[in-house]
């Protein structure tokens, strides 16, 4: 088979990528003639080539580093492979039934089997609106795919993004046939991975555990991930993957592909080995339990997963999320974040007027700006006094706060902070008077009693129904509209689906439940976005339980986790930082003991770690001395030296704490290389222990940096203090930093950390 390369002509059309699907692009489709031709796109540094010809199937050819028009023209032909079969969407049952395949559905009469063959394609430049409402601009390759014997249509999109490395990919299936078909597999993309030494880095977790690095080779069979929560689906096994391609993983070399599918429901990643010289990566909706019926004339959407690749290693993968996800998913990620107190490890449930009032006074005085009043105001007939009651009832408890919000934000404008609050919108307690006029709202199982989660009580509600949709719109809503100066939200959802039963869906749709609660929590978050674009929003599930890229474009950031223990964080934040930019993550300071690993760690430490992300504190500041408060205020004020550095600067992981060696080190360097700030944690302390020296990277070898340590203890100064170094001798070299801190003997403890801020003359 002759293959050429085809230079496309790009037309520019300006419209919303998601009404692209069935419009006719006017341009450049191509009927493609019996010859194989290879079509790239690409982004400033990433080429994806596929192969396409008329009813054959598509093909994979290659993704990696951008190539030259020389180099596209001499790729490997896959239609003449014999070394793999590389097909870029499977679907089952025709010609595909022994390995894993991206589509399967049963056809009106029946036939569960699928050929899905290349009837056209078009590369069209795109102007659009990216998910979190900014200006974006890309290409956009559409393959249409169709069976030989069925008119029904499946798109499949790649769009390269113009200023950031990279690509989303998704497919429509369009039902053109005369009744209902069935899809029982729908995988939002497929990606070959060449074989050799390919490491693949994913995430495991628990409540209070999020986020968990495991690292492993990929070997021949089928890796696995996949989430059954039904709404939180980053508490357990993360849907974001890298794979190193050249051996075990490195932070600052090495080729890397990473995919992170954008989905807020249960999911499936699949990586299959066969015998052929490549691992097919699969991910999509999970379709578990999930049978999804598509009537006549609709189409289904999957949800995208975007695709990086970088020959800087694991972080070099990292910054490529980070940028795109600032640029385009986050919310308001070009504005820096307020440094914050949250009330929930302070006073849990022990909401009051003078508290709230005593708390926003402290953290004003610490040089905070946003006070956040989590769990526990509200609830009338059933006020909220504990865990097992009034989620729905979303009215002040006048007993706790008699002047209700009005007393609060009138609190919050005398203390000179902002005032946020925290809802749990998509649950209820059946001890609620919403339990009690909705029970049907409810998700439970036909003809049995609800299963019940937290506090005894917790059900969840079903946002496959447009009331309740409504509903929960109305919540955020009627807050926003009586009390525009509500700054933020903390969004939280603390329960999964417990038994499977939608009391709206119709019988024959009960399957569509996992699905179309996504689909409805989506409309609300938009609607709220639509009306309410100002306000930050976190996304918060049990702690960490909702990171991911389906909810992050309505949200600005997300909690971490509920465990605030400052060196389990380090772990947890590493972990995070894979995908998820130090603007989006939550970290805060907390007491001691720690509340959930009752490990005791000192306050230098604690805010070291919580100010390598979006720094907060979680805490009763009335319980804290006044030292412990002088060196809060310290942080605070160093913080906001550095937080445009952490908050939108390039991020260079450089020795991880899953190294085993009792070190953990990261950086950010400021786009212009003019400003870095590093961070140094000891995990563990030894008598005649010897740790490495870390090497700096990311910044400009030629410039020179001066040094200077922030949140200070020690009554020497480093050595380095004050001194300047070339950014090559940084880079190659770092800087020596005592294991201990040099105090009072009385003062000395078995902890180290140092951050230290270095500045370009
Ligand atoms: C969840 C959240 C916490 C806190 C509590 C309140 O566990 O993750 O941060 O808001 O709920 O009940």
């Amino acid at each position: 088979m002759k293959t050429k390369y085809m230079k496309q002509q790009l037309t520019f059309l300006s419209q919303s990528v998601g009404k692209v699907t069935s419009l006719a692009l006017l341009l450049l489709s191509s009927s493609i003639p019996g010859n194989a031709e290879k079509i790239e796109i690409h982004t400033p540094n990433n080429s994806l080539v596929v192969d396409l010809w008329k009813d054959g199937e598509p093909k994979f050819v290659y993704y990696g580093q951008r190539l030259s028009t020389y180099d596209l023209n001499v790729l490997p032909e896959p239609t003449n492979a014999n070394w793999s079969h590389l097909e870029l969407f499977p679907a089952y049952g025709a010609t595909h039934t022994m390995s894993e395949t991206a589509l399967a559905m049963t056809h009106v009469d029946g036939n569960m089997s699928t050929n899905l063959l290349v009837q056209d394609y078009k590369v069209t430049d795109i102007s659009d609106k990216a998910p979190n409402g900014k200006e974006r601009s890309g290409k956009l390759l559409t393959i249409t795919l169709k069976d030989p014997l069925y008119p029904s249509l499946v798109h499949l999109y790649y769009q390269a993004y113009n200023d950031v490395d990279m690509i989303e990919c998704w497919s429509d299936i369009e039902n053109l046939e005369k009744g209902t078909v069935k899809l029982t597999q729908f995988y939002s993309s497929c990606m070959p991975i060449r074989r050799g030494d390919v490491y693949v880095s994913h995430f495991h977790g628990s409540w209070a555990a999020e986020a968990q690095l495991v690292e492993e080779k990929l070997n021949n069979g089928m890796l696995v991930i996949k989430n059954k929560d039904g709404l939180r689906n980053a508490t357990t096994d993360r849907q974001e993957v890298m794979f190193s391609l050249e051996g075990k993983a490195q932070e600052n070399a090495g080729d890397v592909i990473g995919a992170a599918l954008m989905y807020s429901g249960n999911y499936q990643i699949t990586i299959d080995t066969d015998d052929s010289e490549y691992h097919y990566y699969f991910a999509g909706i999970n379709p578990d339990n999930s049978e999804y019926l598509l009537k006549k004339g609709e189409t289904f959407t999957t949800p995208h997963v975007a695709y990086t690749f970088s020959n800087e290693g694991l972080s070099g993968a990292s910054r490529n999320y980070h940028t795109w996800a600032r640029n385009y998913q986050l919310r308001h990620a070009d504005k820096q974040r307020d440094i914050l107190l949250n009330s929930w490890e302070g006073v849990y449930f022990d909401i009051n007027q003078k508290g709230m009032d005593q708390m926003m006074a402290d953290i004003a005085s610490m040089g905070g700006e946003l006070f956040v009043m989590d769990d526990g105001w509200f609830g009338d007939k059933y006020p909220r006094k504990t865990d097992n009651s009034s989620l729905g009832d979303w009215v002040v408890d006048k007993n706790k706060l008699p002047e209700g919000i009005e007393g609060l934000l009138r609190d919050a404008k005398k203390n000179g902070v902002k005032f946020g609050i925290w809802i749990e919108p998509e649950m209820s307690n059946t001890t609620s008077e919403l339990y009690e006029k909705h029970p049907d709202w409810i998700i439970k199982a036909p003809g049995r009693k609800p299963v019940l989660g937290r506090g005894g009580t917790q059900v969840v509600l079903d946002l496959s129904n447009p009331k309740v949709q409504d509903f929960v719109f109305n919540i955020v809503d009627n807050l926003l509209t009586k009390y525009p100066e509500i700054a933020y939200i903390k969004w939280d959802a603390n329960a999964p689906v417990m038994n499977h039963g939608s009391q709206y869906l119709s019988k024959n749709e009960q399957s569509h439940l996992y699905i179309d609660y996504h689909k409805g929590l989506i409309k609300v978050c938009q609607r709220i976005r639509d009306k309410y674009p100002d306000v930050i929003i976190q996304d918060c599930a049990s702690g960490g339980g909702r990171a991911n890229y389906a909810l992050l474009p309505y949200f600005d950031e997300f909690w971490v986790s509920d465990d605030t223990d400052a060196l389990q964080r380090i772990y947890m934040q590493w972990g995070t930082s894979y995908f998820f930019p130090a603007i989006a993550m939550a970290s805060h300071i907390s007491a001691t003991p720690n509340h959930q690993t009752f490990r005791t760690i000192p306050l230098k430490f604690r805010c070291d770690v919580a100010m390598s992300g979006r720094l907060g504190m979680e805490i009763q500041p009335k319980n804290m001395t006044e030292a412990e408060k002088t060196l809060c205020r310290q942080a605070i004020s160093d913080y906001k030296k550095i937080r445009p550095i952490v908050q939108f600067g390039n991020l260079y992981r450089l020795h991880s704490p899953y190294a085993g060696d009792n070190l953990a080190s990261l950086m950010y360097v400021s786009d212009n290389k003019q400003e870095a700030v590093f961070y140094w944690y000891k995990l563990e302390t030894f008598v005649n222990q010897h740790l490495p020296r870390i090497k700096m990277a990311g910044l400009d070898p030629s410039k020179k940096y001066t040094v200077h340590e922030l949140n200070k203890i020690d009554t020497t100064p480093l050595d380095c203090e004050g001194k300047t170094y070339t950014g090559d001798y940084l880079m190659k070299n770092g800087l020596e930093v005592p294991f201990k801190h040099i105090v009072n003997y009385h003062d000395q403890n078995d902890w180290a950390s140092r951050v230290i801020y270095l500045k370009a003359n």
